[in-house]
């Protein structure tokens, strides 16, 4: 695995060799001392965050290519408020919420924490590693099974808080690199650049040797310049729609212009990634996101919708370019777990400045 993030060929992964591929023999689950019941942030039915609810819940099993979780820090985003909400009204239609009311009982997704149990099939990690990662639900909570492959080793020059706050970045460095196909030397706009995934964009562009071009409101301006923006646009006064074409990579997480309209920015060949929710409260961004592929059949421009994919690879990318010193998560809020509702009340209001954290156990 690479270590190091002095070039932009480090944000790219290398392949991980698994123990379980390396024919070594397949070790029992391994259990530490694990109490029978946790606390456990719920969700029982769709609303604003108030309809959350702590609740005291039987220790979740891990399957046998889990890891059971001790959750110390995790994450609260704008993701996590749209399952909690069930808004657009689509989700609930997804795996992601459910009919007539949630699926999940407890929600959250990106954390950090201690491994506490291991599947049966699971050899690369070990009772009291740290880690940190991202699930589809229940990081909400003192314990939480998480697929192994989605886990690794946690950045270790951080909080626990702070590492719970780094699988956002997830989500920027694949819209940058793979969806973006961002190259040195090219112009990215980051629209939306001051939220969670934007401070991770505006860092990681930065790092990959491009030009930014951070769209914020005034009172984030001066932190994007330090994250490395080489300019910045205050949406409050201009509008980064007049210019023309000029940008190679759009990285959209605000979906508040139409295609048409960033498409004007792009040059003939740039990429448009689409990461943005948006939308009527009934489909949110998947309307959208059908005229985008329709739209590119025509156009030589690269109309990308995006889905985040995390995984171990680039957790370990991530891990090095926090560890070696490029780049750090902007923490602006942290919340008990007993006040879950006011993290994602908060988050839910649009304007988090970088990411917001639930703390859970020491
Ligand atoms: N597709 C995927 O896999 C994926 C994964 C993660 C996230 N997402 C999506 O990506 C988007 C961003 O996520 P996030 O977690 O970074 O959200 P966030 O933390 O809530 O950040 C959103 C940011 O947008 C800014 N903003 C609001 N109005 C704006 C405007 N008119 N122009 C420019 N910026 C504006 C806000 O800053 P100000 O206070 O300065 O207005 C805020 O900091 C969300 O829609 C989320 O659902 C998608």
């Amino acid at each position: 695995m690479k270590t190091a993030l002095a070039a932009p060929d480090a944000l790219h992964p290398v392949a991980e060799k698994r123990a379980d591929e390396s024919g070594a023999p397949k070790r029992p689950a391994q259990v530490g001392s694990v109490p029978g019941v946790m606390k456990a942030v719920t969700h029982r039915r769709y609303g604003e965050p108030e309809v959350l609810a702590l609740e005291t819940l039987a220790m979740p099993v891990p399957g046998p290519d889990e890891v059971l979780v001790q959750v110390c820090a995790a994450g609260a985003s704008i993701g996590d408020h749209h399952i909690i909400t069930g808004k657009p009204y689509l989700i609930r239609a997804t795996p992601f919420g459910g009919l007539p009311r949630p699926r999940n009982l407890v929600p959250g997704s990106a954390m950090a924490g201690r491994v506490a149990a291991l599947g049966q099939n699971v050899t690369d990690f070990a009772v009291g590693d740290e880690v940190y990662g991202e699930t589809t639900r229940g990081a909400f909570a003192e314990y939480v099974v998480v697929a192994a492959a989605k886990l690794g080793p946690r950045p270790t020059s951080l909080s626990f808080e702070e590492a719970a706050a780094v699988p956002w970045a997830v989500t920027a460095l694949q819209a940058l690199r793979d969806s973006g196909g961002l190259k040195p030397g090219q112009k990215v706009l980051i629209n939306g650049a001051s939220g969670a995934v934007g401070s991770w964009a505006v860092q990681l562009a930065k790092a990959m040797g491009a030009h930014v071009t951070a769209v914020c409101s005034p009172r984030n301006l001066a932190r994007m310049r330090e994250l490395g923006a080489t300019d910045v646009i205050d949406y409050t006064k201009e509008d980064f729609v007049t210019g023309g074409p000029r940008f190679d990579v759009v990285v959209d997480l605000v979906a508040n212009r139409s295609l048409t309209e960033f498409r004007s920015v792009l040059t003939p060949t740039g990429a448009y990634v689409a990461c943005a929710g948006g939308g009527s409260d009934w489909v949110g961004p998947f309307g959208r996101l059908i005229v985008l592929l329709v739209m590119s059949l025509f156009t030589k421009q690269r109309l990308k919708p995006f889905v985040a994919n995390p995984n171990r690879q680039d957790l370990a990318v991530l891990r090095d370019f926090v560890d070696s010193g490029k780049a750090r998560p902007f923490v602006e809020r942290r919340f008990p777990m007993a006040e879950a509702a006011r993290a994602l009340a908060h988050v839910g209001e649009g304007h988090a400045q970088g990411s917001t954290v639930i703390t859970i156990a020491g």
